[in-house]
This record gives structure tokens, sequence and C-alpha cells, in this order.
């Protein structure tokens, strides 16, 4: 089973930033092998990991829906043929896989190829030691999942009372949902540099969150991303990157021993 690693938050709190960054830091320090995950409609983790991407599952779901009659290149049954698309969707980069779910689904029925393509994945999934999910806001395509454990959840917050409140509701969604998180941890980012206040801090205590750490707002980030620069080419000297790998270091890397240690017992 691989482990898997969520990023959940509202829009524009850093999810995809800090999905990409994990990715690098997993194939950096050699852990194992790593599926990325873009779960979010909105997909732009391939920009943050500099990577072309041709098709998504929503695409596929799309062509296999429009093909009324059935008819697949070289006699291939329409599941063959969805199993063969999902291949090609993969793609393949430096140290790391990565798939893209893409859009929602249309108006008619999905249901075959949503049970072709979840069995897939499912199967897909277990072959990697590491999945990185960068996760839509609200949640719910995790629940639409059959096996879709997330070992850790990081709950990305902007750096406010009220980016804390609503890193809170997540925790309520998650059980609305009734998902299967592991754990949950709340990363603050973008904090400016007299901006941590004790409120805040008095907000993250209020609400029982576990503070994984806080990632500085950073100008290299926001200038890279407005250059069209994949973010994973930041220095590692820079900051918020270097606050981060912190948290990482601290948070992940016990996690994976352990599991390490469990799994050879
Ligand atoms: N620590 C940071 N400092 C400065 N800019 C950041 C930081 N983290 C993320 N950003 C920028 O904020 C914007 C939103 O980040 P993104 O990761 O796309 O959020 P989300 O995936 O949650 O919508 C992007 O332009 C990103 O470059
Ligand atoms: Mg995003």
């Amino acid at each position: 089973m691989a482990y898997t690693i969520g990023f959940a938050g509202k829009g524009g709190t850093g999810k995809t930033t800090l999905a990409g960054f994990t990715v690098a830091y997993l194939v950096e320090k050699k852990l194992g092998t790593v599926l990325a995950v873009d779960a979010d409609p909105n997909s732009n983790l391939n920009s943050v990991l500099g990577v072309e991407v041709e098709s998504t599952l929503g695409d596929i779901k799309e062509e296999v829906k429009n093909n009324q009659e059935g008819i697949f290149p070289g006699g291939m049954t329409r599941a063959e043929y969805m199993n063969f698309r999902l291949q090609q969707a993969i793609v393949e980069a430096k140290g790391y896989d990565l798939l893209v779910m893409g859009r929602p689904e249309g108006k008619g029925c999905y249901c075959f190829a949503n049970g072709v393509l979840r069995e897939a994945t499912d199967r897909l999934s277990n072959s990697y030691d590491f999945i990185v999910i960068d996760n839509e806001a609200g949640l719910e395509h995790l629940s639409r999942g059959t096996t879709r454990k997330v070992d850790l959840m990081f709950a990305v917050s902007e750096c406010s009372k009220r980016g804390v409140e609503a890193a809170y509701r997540i925790k309520g969604l998650i059980e609305e949902l009734k998902l299967d998180v592991g754990e949950l941890f709340l990363i603050i980012n973008r904090v400016p540099e007299k901006g941590f206040t004790e409120e805040i801090l008095d907000a993250v205590k209020r609400y029982n969150l576990s503070l994984a750490g806080t990632v500085p707002l950073d100008e290299e980030i926001f200038d890279f991303d407005n250059r069209g620069i994949p973010l994973v080419k930041i220095s590692r000297e820079n900051k918020a990157l270097s606050a981060y790998r912190e948290i990482l270091d601290n948070i992940l890397l016990p996690r994976i021993e352990t599991r390490k240690k469990a799994l050879m017992a």
C-alpha cells in the first residue's frame, strides 16, 4: 500500500505549491516511487512541477461516454481501451509519475467509466510507495473513491484567524464525508514578517488543530509563478521552501521511518 499525503484548503492557500514541493522532496531524498495526483479541476500541479500533460481522466471518461457505437481501435473492448488510455495519461517525469484527474463530469452517465477507472487507479496506486494528492477545495472527489485512504493530510491555511477557522472546517468536512484520513495537520502559509499573531495561535489552540509549522510569505515564489517558471526549480535556500522542508523533516520523515520498520517487522 502506498503512503498517501494529501493537501486540503481553500483556493489560493498554497496547496498546489506545497504538493509540488513534497513531490520534489520525496524524489530528491530517494524515499521511494512517487505518484503525483492532481485532483483539482483547475489543475496546475503540472506547471508547478514543470511537466506537460496531454490527457486527463476526465478526457478519457468523456471520450468513452461519447463513443456510443462502442467501437474502439484495434478491436479493444471499452474497458481495454480505457486502461490503454489511462496508461497514456500517466506522465512519466524525472523520478515520479503524474496523473491529472481533470474536469468534473458533465451530464449523463459515467458509471461504467468511473467503475473501470476506479479499479484501474486503485490498482495503479498500490504500485507506488507514495501518492501525493493535490485536492480540490471541497474534497468530494475523495469520497467517490473506494479505497481512497489519506495517511497524512495537510490543511493549508492563509495567515489569518479566518484562515484557521476555514482549516477547522476541513476537519468537519472530513468527518462529514467519512473520509479515511490518518492524521491531519495544519500548515499556515504565506506568513508575513510580522503576521503570525497571538490571536492566530489562540485560534489554532481553540480549534484543537495540530500545527505542523508555518511557511513565510516569499517574494521569490510570487516572482517565479508570475514568470511561469516551475516552482520546483526554486533554490533550496529559498526561505519558504526551507521552512516547508523543515516541516517535512519533522512530520513526514519520522512517519516514513516508522512505517518502514513496521513493514520490515
Ligand atoms: N509561501 C508563499 N509565498 C508567496 N507566494 C506563495 C506562497 N505559497 C504560495 N504562493 C503563491 O500563491 C498562489 C496560490 O498558490 P497555490 O499553491 O496555487 O494555491 P492553491 O493550490 O491552494 O490554490 C500562487 O501564485 C503561489 O505561487
Ligand atoms: Mg491548486
